[in-house]
C-alpha cells in the first residue's frame, strides 16, 4: 500500500494561522511583530526563500523589514547594519539569509546577532541552550519536522531515528532535540563518511533526508513501514518549466511512497514548516521583548 502523504503545506498553514491569533492580541496591546529580513546578493533560491518569508509574515499580521544588499558587500558594513538592528527596539527578530558570499565570514555575521533576536536559532548562546534543554529559539527545519510528527500522531518515543546529513542548520540540532526526553527517539547521524549508508537507513523507523542530494534515498533503502521526511529541496534544470527548473528532494519520491507509511513531499512538505516556525519564532521573539 502506498505511503500516507504528509500535507506540510496545511500543517504550516494552521501554525501561521494560530500564530496570526496571538498577533491580534499583541496588537491590541500596541506591539506589532517586526523581523528584518536580510538578504545579500543575488542567490535566486535565496531570493525566493526570502520572498516566501516576508509573504508569510504578512499573512500573519507581522512586520518585515527588507533589507537587500548588493553582492560587494564588505562584511564591516553588514556587521554595522546588524549592530544597528540589533539596538532597534522596534526590530524584534533579525534573520540573515544564509549563503552569504564568499567573502563574508557567516560565523562572524551570525554571532554579531543579539541572541534574543536570533529567531533562526543560529546563534552560539542558542545552540547551547538548545543543547542543554534550556529555553532558546529552535531553529526553524528542524522544529519543523518535529511538529510534523507530532501533528500527524507519529511516536517517536523508543524509535530508532536515521539522519542522513550533519549540517548546523539541520542534521546536528535536528540530532539533538530526537534525544529530548519528551521525544526519547535513539538517534542515528550519517554522512558523507559513513560506510555503507544503506546498512544505516535500512535501520531507520524514521529516517530524515538533508543531504542536499537529489533522489539519494532510493525504495531499497528504506525499512517497509518507515516514516520518511525529506528536507531536500534541490533545483534541478527541466526546460519544460517556465522558471527553467523544478524543485527535487534528496529522497526519490515515487519510489519509496511505495514503501514507506508516511512520506514528505517536495513541494509542500518540510519547506512551509520552516516558514512556519519562523513566524512563529519571530511571534516569541516580540511576546519576549514586551516581558523584558
Ligand atoms: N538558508 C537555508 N535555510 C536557512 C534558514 O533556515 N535560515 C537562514 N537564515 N538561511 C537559510
Amino acid at each position: 500500500m502506498a505511503a500516507q502523504i504528509i500535507d506540510g503545506f496545511s500543517i504550516a498553514q494552521n501554525v501561521r494561522a494560530g500564530v496570526g491569533e496571538k498577533v491580534k492580541e499583541l496588537q491590541a496591546q500596541g506591539v506589532i511583530p517586526c523581523l528584518a529580513v536580510v538578504l545579500v546578493g543575488e542567490n535566486p533560491a535565496s531570493i525566493s526563500y526570502v520572498t516566501g518569508k516576508e509573504k508569510a509574515l504578512a499573512e500573519a499580521g507581522m512586520k518585515s523589514l527588507d533589507i537587500r544588499l548588493p553582492e560587494q558587500t564588505t562584511e564591516e558594513e553588514l556587521l554595522q547594519r546588524i549592530d544597528t538592528l540589533n539596538k532597534d527596539s522596534s526590530v524584534h527578530g533579525i534573520l540573515v539569509q544564509l549563503p552569504l558570499p564568499q567573502h563574508i565570514d557567516e560565523d562572524r555575521i551570525i554571532t554579531a546577532i543579539k541572541p534574543e533576536k536570533d529567531v533562526d536559532g543560529f546563534h552560539p548562546v542558542n545552540v547551547g541552550n538548545m543543547m542543554i534543554g534550556k529555553k532558546s529559539f529552535l531553529p526553524c527545519t528542524p522544529h519543523g519536522v518535529l511538529v510534523l510528527l507530532k501533528t500527524m500522531g507519529i511516536e517517536t518515543k523508543g524509535k530508532h531515528v536515521v539522519i542522513v546529513g550533519r549540517s548546523n542548520i539541520v542534521g546536528k540540532p535536528l540530532g539533538i532535540l530526537f534525544t529530548r526526553r519528551e521525544y526519547n527517539a535513539t538517534v542515528t547521524i550519517c554522512h558523507t563518511g559513513t560506510k555503507d549508508l544503506s546498512y544505516h537507513t535500512k535501520q531507520a523507523d524514521i529516517l530524515v533526508a538533508a543531504a542536499g542530494s537529489p533522489g539519494m534515498i532510493t525504495a531499497d533503502m528504506v525499512k517497509p513501514g518507515a516514516v520518511v521526511i525529506d528536507v531536500g529541496v534541490n533545483r534541478i534544470p527541466d526546460a519544460s518549466k517556465k522558471s527553467g527548473f523544478r524543485l527535487c528532494g534528496d529522497v526519490d519520491f515515487e519510489g519509496v511512497k511505495e514503501v514507506a507509511s508516511h512520506i514528505t513531499p517536495v513541494p509542500k512538505g518540510v519547506g512551509p514548516m520552516t516558514i512556519a516556525m519562523l513566524v512563529f519564532n519571530t511571534l516569541e521573539a516580540a511576546v519576549a521583548s514586551i516581558k523584558a
